[in-house]
């Protein structure tokens, strides 16, 4: 079976709608491409839930900020196609800018309080562009399931609230986050490392490590915690903080003493490339 593209919004729909008069369940990955073992995952967890997977591969301007790295996102298409057949996918949604953003095109999705902390602090607008072509892809893929990373974990919150919020007919599911060996969380901004980066970029998952271990051996203030991270972060010269965060898992909101599930969330510049990871504790 050889993969189908798609490219046009209305040719997705008619097809979701076949599929769908079939009886067949049909799961949605959204992605923006340069595909790793990553989205992979999620693209297997989809087909154990559904019956046909669709993949969609768009790398979204909306929720680039003005001075951030949309023209220089990573595009693999041949690779990511071939990756995609290999994971169980059956259809590859891959619509142009203009075809999700025709001239005049007005609207936007808002998820207000969850998108306020954390990546929403430093990326203004990146949610309100995350959430609105989300709403796109599912109004297009039409799916039973659609699976997101808990490597984004605020991007999967919002989404939550969003579908909870809206009722839209589809049920979320998260999917956990896969490494390389050495710890790092993969992500296609891996990418722009070099060699050198890439050893600081372990900084990240050894923070959080070391959050986790504390919290293991008795320590409940977050303060606490989160200074010995930065600590560990600011050691390496090459890394710069732009935040480390310990939040309620289901609020997002800060969390001074740690009880119930907490996040612990994290975002760092290594050189010019912003990379981001967190663990979930559990308080027992
Ligand atoms: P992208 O960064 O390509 O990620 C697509 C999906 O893969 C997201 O749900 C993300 O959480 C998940 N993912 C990325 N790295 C992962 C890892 N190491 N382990 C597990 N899952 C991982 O997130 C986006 O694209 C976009 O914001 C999108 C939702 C497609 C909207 O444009």
């Amino acid at each position: 079976m050889s993969i189908r593209v798609i490219e046009q919004v209305r040719a997705m729909q008619a097809w979701a709608d076949k599929v769908r008069r079939e009886g067949k369940r049909i799961g949605l990955v959204p992605t923006m491409g340069c595909l790793h073992e990553g989205h992979l995952s999620l693209i297997r967890l989809a087909r154990k839930r559904t019956d046909v997977v669709v993949v969609s591969i768009f790398v979204n301007p909306t929720q680039f900020g003005p001075t951030e790295d949309f023209e220089k996102y990573p595009r693999t298409f041949d690779r990511d196609q071939e990756l995609v057949e290999q994971a169980g996918g059956e259809i590859i949604f891959a619509p142009g800018v203009e075809e999700m953003y025709p001239p005049g095109f007005d609207t936007s999705v808002t998820v207000a309080r969850l998108t306020k902390g954390l990546c929403g602090a430093s990326r203004p607008g990146h949610f309100r562009g995350v959430t609105t072509v989300v709403t796109k892809l599912l109004c297009a893929a039409k799916p039973h399931v659609a699976v997101f990373g808990q490597k984004d974990f605020q991007q999967a919150a919002v989404i939550r609230r969003m579908v909870r919020d809206l009722n839209l007919d589809v049920e979320i599911v998260t999917a956990p986050i896969v490494r390389e060996a050495d710890g790092l969380a993969m992500s296609s901004r891996n990418a722009y490392l070099s060699p050198k980066e890439r050893r600081d970029a372990r900084v990240l998952f050894q923070s959080l490590e070391k959050g986790e271990k504390m919290v293991r051996d008795g320590e409940r203030e977050a303060s606490e915690i989160i200074a010995a991270m930065k600590t560990e972060i600011e050691a390496k010269p090459a890394a710069r903080i732009d935040y480390v965060a310990v939040v309620d898992a289901e609020t997002l909101e800060p969390v001074t003493h740690l009880k119930g599930r907490a996040l612990v969330a994290l975002a760092v510049w290594i050189g010019k490339t912003r990379l981001i990871d967190n663990v979930v504790l559990e308080e027992k």
